[in-house]
């Protein structure tokens, strides 16, 4: 691929393309294949792009949200015309299937888009005061330089939702990609500075151990916010890393999203409903569903619903448009999947449908029924496409093991009865709650994305997350 061999070896540093000598190989987690080797960046380059997004943020911040909307707006339309490519780059990175990475090609210029609209948006407001002779107001400023630390499950969609925001708000911003998938973020580097995107404004350093680029911009004052995606233990390091410049600080971190199907539910919907949240990037999604609470009444029938839902999941090459489930993204991740499949049957488990590894980084989409606390995966995040069948007997009883965790991001319920759905959906501790709804958040940056508990700090999407980059000034004047 031509854009993928333009940007290998490459970091995008204060509007150049920087070749580095020191490298590190992006492979293929379908057949292992080399895809690229990618620059890798340390200290030195984040020094450079630090110095680059100081500088920037200069005259960015200072830019009209209109003249920031433009360029947003170009870039927006330049990713959405190149969703083939972005599909493919995001597919060979990291295995999801073709079809899920055109789609989040869209869901990325979506963001981009309504972050561009919202750039036209940021206003302040006239503060009344208690003396005749005074004026005052509020004016929303940038926060400064961004530090952005993206996960590999959404390589283009989650940056979206943090480099949108950041751009629209007037702040400059250094992406740190995971090391799994470089290429999607260099690649919208490279759409970037197509679109007329502005030097040192958005700087992408990929690097394979983060530690020496993170600790120059975690160290530095200059650096005013960190936002992060990925795990809880992640999170709270950077948390405490930020603590000595008072960064600000955005946070997306675990989940372990409970599903509860009541006995008024539609069995056949409510199973493709789940089966649309759990095997959905094989499960690799922070807000996938990680327990299924079934009622009691409805135990057989949902077990075999969901085993009929699997059945029609085609495993396979990511590439082909047929394929839903592709290989996981690496050894830890499938070493993990079978580990909370291996402890469960161990326990007491049932596999309904699926339960193996099928070669190379594969798992199948299994259904596990007679599901017990104390089972690995009632406590942990699997990241992987299982979906463990607990019953319960009551509402109670529903909310309040969904509840047991110390997590609380996204979080499910069936049901056709609309008094129970408003109760249960405002007893569950989650910051996202689907109500017959697989996906609730893809495709909606206007709505708050984000994390009750253990599972982050703050919100992304909407005028939620433009907030976290921005300062608000108060300005009394007396007048002359
Ligand atoms: C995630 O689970 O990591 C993001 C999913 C989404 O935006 O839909």
């Amino acid at each position: 691929m031509t854009m993928i061999s333009q940007i290998s070896n490459r970091a995008y540093i204060d509007g150049t393309w920087h070749k580095l000598e020191n490298s590190f190989e992006v492979r293929n987690p379908f057949d292992q294949s080399l895809v690229a080797n990618v620059a890798d960046c340390g200290a030195q380059e984040a020094k450079i792009a630090l110095e680059a997004a100081v500088e920037a943020f200069k005259y960015w911040k200072n830019k009209t949200g209109f003249e920031r909307a433009a360029v947003m707006h170009r870039w927006a339309q330049l990713i959405l015309d190149h969703q083939e490519e972005l599909g493919r780059t995001m597919t060979l990175e990291m295995g999801k299937p073709i079809v899920e990475g055109r789609g989040e090609a869209v869901y990325t210029s979506t963001a981009i888009t309504w972050y561009a609209e919202a750039a036209t948006r940021i206003a302040g407001e006239f503060v009344p005061s208690r003396f005749p002779n005074k004026r005052a107001f509020s004016r929303p400023e940038a926060v400064g330089v961004v530090y952005g630390i993206t996960p590999w499950n959404f390589p283009a969609a989650m940056l979206a939702r943090k480099v949108g925001p950041a751009l629209a708000a007037g702040c400059t911003f250094i992406l740190k990609p995971a090391e799994q998938t470089p290429l999607t973020a260099l690649y919208l580097a490279e759409l970037w500075e197509q679109a007329g995107g502005l030097k040192g404004v958005f700087q992408v350093l990929p690097c394979q151990d983060p530690v020496q680029v993170s600790k120059v911009l975690m160290d530095d004052p200059r650096v005013r916010k960190i936002t992060f995606t990925g795990s809880t233990e992640v999170g709270r390091l950077l948390y405490g890393q930020s603590a000595k410049t008072l960064k600000r600080i955005s946070l997306e971190l675990g989940g372990h999203a409970p599903f509860i199907v009541f006995d008024d539910a539609d069995v056949e919907l409510a199973a493709a409903t789940v089966a649309g949240s759990k095997y959905r990037n094989a499960g690799q999604q922070c807000v996938a569903t990680n327990r299924v609470y079934v009622s009691e009444k409805l135990k057989t029938e949902f077990e075999n619903a969901l085993a009929k839902a699997t059945s029609s999941i085609k495993m396979g090459n990511p590439l082909e448009l047929d394929t839903n489930l592709g290989p996981l993204v690496d050894a830890a991740t499938l070493a993990k999947v079978k580990d909370h499949v291996a402890d469960a049957v161990s326990k007491g488990a049932r596999v309904v449908s699926g339960g193996h590894a099928t070669g190379g980084l594969f798992f199948e989409a299994t259904v596990l029924s007679d599901v017990k606390p104390g089972m690995k995966i009632l406590e942990e995040e699997t990241f992987g496409p299982v979906a463990p069948i607990v019953t319960f007997h009551s509402e109670e009883e529903a909310i309040q093991a969904a509840n047991n965790t110390e997590y609380g991001l996204a979080a499910y319920i069936w049901t056709k009865d609309l008094g129970r759905a408003w109760r249960v959906a405002e007893a569950l501790e989650y910051g996202i709650v689907g109500v017959n709804d697989a996906v609730p958040s893809a495709m909606a940056p206007q709505a708050p994305f984000g994390g009750m508990k253990n599972s982050g700090v703050g919100r992304e999407g909407g005028m939620w997350g433009l907030d976290a980059f921005l300062e608000v000034k108060y300005i009394s004047m007396v007048l002359p």
